[in-house]
């Protein structure tokens, strides 16, 4: 019997190997996405065979993710608890939909990952295979092995042959694609301690950025980024080019504690210099070409959503039914926004768009059509009156 493995090369996903053929007697196929996480994983092909895999699938999940799993969440809003972009949330339901897809080209019997048993992962892995594949067993071994330090994984791999990665292992658990990058754990776990500057990799803190702003120009087509300074770009490109103006000027660095899905609090420092850009841009356009009732309903949906993505309920009815929503508000999300850089900040300096609800003619204080003045004394007088009634109450019951 075979069972798929979402593989990373790390020591941990290569203990798995053996350890799935010798406590399940299951043949192990890998499966190593690029995400955009910056290695090259053709190299890993040698690796885990070398390990105890039977076959790997190197697959370039890059697009989809932009396009699939990142784009809607854009267009939605979402941000978790105020803050986070939800960079590796998404990432998850989509590897678990390769493997899935795999195990049944290849007829595997199981699926199996290397998150712990206390984060959010393992539950965005597994809802994503229960509601894409009922049938397949899932198998995580860092909830079932004895293994408790990288310590004793290296004793692990050690006793089997299996090459230990000879780099200094990074103090912190991290986890990069094309998004994002989070930091977890080491000096970070105590809430009183400071990102170090050493720390950032996908650009400059702000202190180290330049004293000069910088600008840029993105276009938009109902909710999609489409274009970077007047070029039309495809999606990678653009990302990959934003995150580098980003980066350099130290946009995009968050610290929180927020409240992962299984119960506890967690400090995390995450970098998006890209995302964060591409939804200021986002909400500069919105704001011009949303009506107020669909913005502040969708501000509503906007939480929702955040919550199940970061929850892992990708594949599922109700985040259809939003994304569906979303979409609709998306139709005239068109236009032309200038942002600005500057340590840290990122801000829309301007934005124009066709179909923009703006209108400069209704805001100034002329005559016109539209707006007459005298309308807005009976508004206020209804709109008012449930206080009027409640102070009149309150006066003559000697209440006040
Ligand atoms: N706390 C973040 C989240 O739940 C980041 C998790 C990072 N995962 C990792 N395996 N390092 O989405
Ligand atoms: C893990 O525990 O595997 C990573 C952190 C998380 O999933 O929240």
């Amino acid at each position: 019997e075979k069972v798929v493995l979402a593989y990373s090369g790390g020591l941990d996903t290569s203990i798995i190997i053996p350890w799935l053929k010798e406590n399940y007697g299951y043949e192990v196929i890998a499966m190593a996405a690029d995400l955009g996480q910056g290695e090259e994983l053709e190299p890993l092909r040698e690796k885990a065979m070398k390990t105890g895999a039977s076959k790997i699938y190197i697959e370039d999940l890059r697009e989809e993710f932009l396009t699939e799993f990142i784009y809607p969440t854009i267009k939605a809003g979402a941000k978790y608890e105020g803050k986070y972009l939800l960079g590796t949330s998404f990432a998850r339901p989509l590897i678990a939909k390769r493997l899935v897809e795999i195990a049944a080209q290849e007829g595997a019997v199981a699926i199996a990952h290397g998150a712990t048993g206390k984060g959010n992962d393992q539950v965005r892995f597994e809802l994503a295979v229960k509601a894409l594949n009922p049938d397949l067993k899932i198998i995580a071994p860092w909830r079932e092995w004895k293994i408790r330090s990288r310590e004793e994984a290296i004793e692990y791999a050690t006793e089997r042959n299996i090459p230990v990665p000879v780099t200094k292992a990074k103090p912190y658990s991290m986890d990069r694609n094309l998004w994002h990058l989070s930091h977890e754990g080491a000096d970070l776990e105590d809430p009183w301690n400071e990102a170090q500057d050493d720390l950032y990799m996908l650009g400059v803190s702000p202190e180290q950025a330049p004293d000069k702003p910088a600008y840029l120009e993105l276009d938009f087509e109902q909710g999609i980024p489409v274009a970077l300074d007047g070029k039309k770009m495809k999606p990678i490109e653009l990302l990959t080019k934003l995150n580098e103006l980003g980066g350099a000027n130290g946009i995009g660095i968050i610290s929180m504690v927020e409240n992962r899905l299984v119960g506890m609090k967690s400090r995390g420092v995450y970098e998006t210099p890209g995302g964060t850009i591409l939804y200021t841009a986002h909400q500069a356009l919105e704001e011009l070409t949303l009506d107020r009732m669909t913005l502040h309903y969708k501000e509503q949906v906007a939480l929702k959503y955040a919550e199940m993505v970061y929850d892992g309920v990708w594949y599922s009815p109700l985040r259809e039914a939003l994304d569906a929503f979303v979409q609709v508000t998306q139709r005239n999300v068109t236009g032309t926004v200038r942002i600005k850089l500057y340590k840290g900040n990122c801000t829309a300096a301007g934005a124009k768009a066709p179909y923009s609800l703006y209108n400069l003619e209704f805001v100034t204080f002329g005559e016109d059509a539209v707006y007459n003045q005298k309308d807005a004394e009976g508004f206020i007088n209804l709109f008012g009156l449930p206080l009027k009634v409640r102070a009149l109450m309150e006066k003559s019951s000697g209440l006040k």
